[in-house]
C-alpha cells in the first residue's frame, strides 16, 4: 500500500555539483557550509559544528544516530522557523521500504496545520521536501517517498563496506553506544545470608551481569552491587542456635555448620517451637545492633560461610560483584528518615511510621512498630547514598516482578522527596528491572526431585556434564586436550543456562529445560557457539591471515546475501544501544541470532574459498565472527573457536 505512491529519486553523486549537493556528510571532512542550507543555531543533539566542519566521531557505527544528524539539517532547511523538530529515524523492517526511514513528515505537517498554515499541501509533500533537502552524503544510495511521506533511504554499499573495514581495522570498541550519563548502578543477584541462593537469583545474577556489561561497553562506569540481605531479625535465631550448638564459636567453619540452609531451618524450628529460645533470640538482635563484639562476630561468621557459597557460584559464572550489604546502611538509616520526616513526608500510623503515598493501597513502612528498621528503610537509604555519595545517575534494581511495587513506592517517595526529577527519562533516574518465575516441565515453580530448592551449583554440574558427554560421544576426546574438553563444556553448558535465560523477554516466565537449552538446533546458545567456531574454521581452512587480509584487502557487497549481512552487522550498535536504554537483553539475543541466520545465508550462496571474490568474503566472514564475540561477551557468553 506504501509503496504504490512511492518516488524513487536517485541523490547525485558525492563529486558531482549539484543544487542538492550541499556537503559531504557522513564523512564530516570540512567543507564551506553550503550558502543554500540555513542552519538555524543552536544545532541540537547530533553533533556540533567547529570550524566549519561537522564533528562526526561520536556517532561512529551507529547508522541511525548517523543518518539522524543527516535528517536534522534537512529539517532545519525544510521548516527553518521550527525550532524543536527532533527526527525520527528507524530501521526499516520491510525490504522494500529502503534500509532505514525518516518518519517526520505526518506529525511536522499535523504541527503546521495547527499552527494555521504552512506551504505544505500534505504530509507526502512534507517528505518529498524532507528528501529533497537532505544534504548529500555517501551514506545514502538513493531515497524515495512512500506513502504518507516516509523518507525511506537505501545505504549505499561502498559506504557500508567502507564502514565495515574500518571497524575491523579499528575494533568493535569503536562501535561502541555512547550514553550521556557517567556512572550506574546496577544492584543485582543479592542473595540473603543463610538462605538458599535459588533460580531467581540466578536470573538476577545473569540478567543484572549482562546489563551492566552493556552499560561498561557504552563506557559508563558501572558500580556493580550485591546487595545481600545480611541484616534483619533472622540473625537473632541464627545466632542464639549458633551459640547452642557450638559453644565455641572459633571453631566453626563451613564443615561444622555443614549445610547452612538445614542450619538456617533448624534455628527457624527452634524459633518457632520454644519461647524461652524465641526471645532469647529477639534480644539477640537487640545486641547484635547494639555492637555487642560476641554478637558481632558470630554474624560475621555466618556471613563468610554463605559469602564463600555464593562467590563459587559467581566464579562459575564469571560475574563480577561488590558486595554493599544491606548492613552497610545501616549507618546511614536514622538521618535519611530523619531528613524525610523533617520534610513532612513520614507520618505516625498504628504505631508505625510510614509515607502514604498517593496510588497505592498501603503506605511504605520506614520504622517498624517496634522501632526496628525494615527492607524499605534500607533501600531508601541505599539509593540516598547511591545518589548523593556514590553520584550514580542510573540506578538499576534487579528482582523477581513481585517486588515491583516495593521498587515503584521507594521511586514515589524518592521523588516526592527531591531526590529524583519527577519526569520520566530525565537524569538521576531509578529503574526496576523485573523478571517473571523459572518454571520447571510440570509449569509449576521449578523444584527438583529430591530437593525442595534447586542448587545453583547442582544445575551449573548438570549443564557442564551433560555438554562434556556430548563432545564425548562426538569423540573430541580424541584430538583434544583434557583442558580444551574441560573448557569447552564449561562454555557451552553455562553459555547456554544464560542464554536460555536472557533470549526471552525477562518478564515472561520461562521453563528450564535442559534437553531444550542443550540442544544444537533453534535458538540456543550451543547453536550460535558452534556457528562462530564454523566461522572460525572456515577462515584457518583459507590459510589466509586474515590481519594481514585488514589492511590490504577491499570489502564488497555486490551479492544480495553479502549486502543483508553487512546491513545487519552495521546495526550492530543501535541494537546493543536499543538493549542498554530499554534493559531488555532479548533484544541482543534476537540479533544474535538473526545474525547468524544471516551468515547461514550468505555462505550457503556466497561460495567463499576458492572463489573469486575470496578476500572481500573472508573478511566478512572476520567482521560477523567479531560482532558475535561481542554479543556473546556482552551476554557473558564464553566463546568457543573450534567444534
Ligand atoms: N535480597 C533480596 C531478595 O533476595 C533482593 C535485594 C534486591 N535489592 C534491593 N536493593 N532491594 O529478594
Amino acid at each position: 500500500m506504501l509503496c504504490s505512491s512511492s518516488l524513487a529519486l536517485l541523490l547525485p553523486p558525492a563529486s558531482s555539483p549539484s543544487l542538492l549537493s550541499f556537503r559531504r556528510l557522513s564523512r564530516l571532512r570540512a567543507s564551506p557550509l553550503p550558502a543554500a542550507v540555513k542552519l538555524s543555531p543552536p544545532l541540537r543533539s547530533y553533533g556540533v559544528y567547529l570550524n566549519g566542519a561537522l564533528q562526526d566521531e561520536e556517532n561512529v557505527g551507529n547508522v541511525k544516530k548517523l543518518l539522524a544528524r543527516v535528517f536534522e539539517l534537512s529539517l532545519q532547511a525544510t521548516v527553518p522557523d521550527e525550532t524543536d523538530v527532533e527526527p525520527i529515524v528507524t530501521a526499516s523492517t520491510v525490504g522494500r521500504f529502503g534500509d532505514y526511514q525518516c518518519n517526520n513528515a505526518m506529525g511536522l505537517f499535523s504541527k503546521l496545520k495547527g499552527k494555521g498554515g504552512g506551504q505544505f499541501r500534505g504530509p507526502p509533500a512534507v517528505g518529498q521536501a524532507i528528501m529533497k533537502n537532505l544534504p548529500q552524503t555517501e551514506m545514502i544510495e538513493s531515497c524515495f517517498v512512500a506513502g504518507p511521506g516516509f523518507v525511506n533511504v537505501v545505504l549505499s554499499n561502498k559506504w557500508m563496506a567502507k564502514s565495515i573495514l574500518k571497524m575491523l581495522l579499528d575494533g568493535i570498541d569503536t562501535w561502541a553506544p555512547k550514553l550521556s550519563i557517567k556512572r550506574a548502578v546496577v544492584d543485582f543477584s543479592s542473595p540473603n545470608i543463610a538462605k538458599e541462593m535459588h533460580v531467581g537469583h540466578l536470573r538476577s545474577t545473569i540478567i543484572g551481569d549482562t546489563i551492566a556489561r552493556m552499560l561498561e561497553f557504552s563506557h559508563v562506569d558501572v558500580l556493580r552491587r550485591n546487595h545481600v540481605g545480611d541484616w534483619g531479625t533472622q540473625f537473632g535465631m541464627l545466632i542464639e542456635h549458633l551459640f547452642e550448638k557450638f559453644p565455641n564459636i572459633e571453631a566453626v567453619n563451613e564443615t561444622a555448620i555443614g549445610d547452612l540452609q538445614a542450619f538456617y531451618k533448624a534455628s527457624k524450628q527452634r524459633f518457632d517451637d520454644d519461647s524461652e529460645f524465641k526471645e532469647r533470640a529477639q534480644k539477640a538482635v537487640v545486641r547484635l545492633q547494639g555492637g555487642e563484639k560476641r554478637y558481632r562476630d558470630a554474624w560475621a561468621q555466618i556471613c563468610a560461610i554463605s559469602r564463600r557459597e555464593f562467590d563459587s557460584v559467581y566464579k562459575r559464572l564469571k560475574v563480577e560483584l561488590e558486595e554493599k550489604g544491606e548492613s552497610f546502611y545501616n549507618p546511614f538509616i536514622p538521618s535519611v528518615i530523619e531528613g524525610l520526616t523533617n520534610q513532612g513526608l513520614v507520618e505516625e500510623s498504628e504505631g508505625a511510621r510510614v509515607i502514604f503515598l498517593e496510588g497505592f493501597n498501603i503506605p511504605l513502612i520506614v520504622v517498624k512498630s517496634d522501632g526496628g528498621y525494615n527492607y524499605a528503610s534500607t533501600d531508601l537509604t541505599a539509593l540516598w547514598y547511591r545518589l548523593n555519595e556514590e553520584k550514580a545517575e542510573w540506578i538499576i534494581y534487579v528482582t523477581d516482578v513481585g517486588q515491583q511495587q516495593h521498587f515503584e513506592m521507594v521511586f514515589k517517595a524518592a521523588k516526592i522527596a527531591g531526590w529524583l526529577p519527577t519526569e520520566a527519562n530525565k537524569y538521576p533516574r531509578t529503574s526496576h528491572v523485573g523478571f517473571g518465575l523459572v518454571l520447571g516441565e510440570d509449569g509449576k515453580r521449578f523444584r527438583t526431585r529430591s530437593t525442595e530448592v534447586v542448587r545453583l551449583v547442582d544445575l551449573l554440574d548438570e549443564a557442564k556434564s551433560r555438554s562434556k558427554a556430548v563432545l564425548e560421544e562426538r569423540e573430541k576426546d580424541k584430538d583434544w586436550t583434557k583442558e580444551e574438553i574441560d573448557q569447552t563444556a564449561e562454555a557451552v553448558g553455562y553459555g547456554a543456562v544464560k542464554y536460555a535465560d536472557l533470549k526471552n523477554n525477562r518478564l515472561t516466565n520461562y521453563t528450564f529445560n535442559f534437553d531444550q537449552m542443550l540442544s544444537d538446533k533453534g535458538n540456543t546458545a550451543v547453536y550460535l557457539l558452534y556457528a562462530h567456531a564454523r566461522i572460525c574454521s572456515i577462515i584457518r581452512k583459507s590459510g589466509k591471515d586474515v590481519e594481514e587480509l585488514k589492511k590490504t584487502g577491499v570489502l564488497s557487497l555486490e551479492h544480495q546475501d553479502e549486502r543483508v549481512l553487512g546491513l545487519h552487522l552495521l546495526r550492530f550498535s543501535e541494537i546493543v544501544e536499543e538493549a542498554c536504554t530499554n534493559l531488555l537483553p532479548n533484544i541482543l539475543c534476537e540479533y544474535l541470532y538473526n545474525l547468524s541466520e544471516n551468515f547461514s545465508k550468505f555462505y550457503s550462496n556466497c561460495q567463499v574459498i576458492g572463489s573469486a571474490e575470496e578476500t572481500s568474503r573472508l573478511l566478512l566472514c572476520e567482521a560477523t565472527a567479531m560482532v558475535m564475540r561481542k554479543c556473546f561477551f556482552l551476554l557473558g557468553i564464553t566463546p568457543v573457536y573450534k567444534i
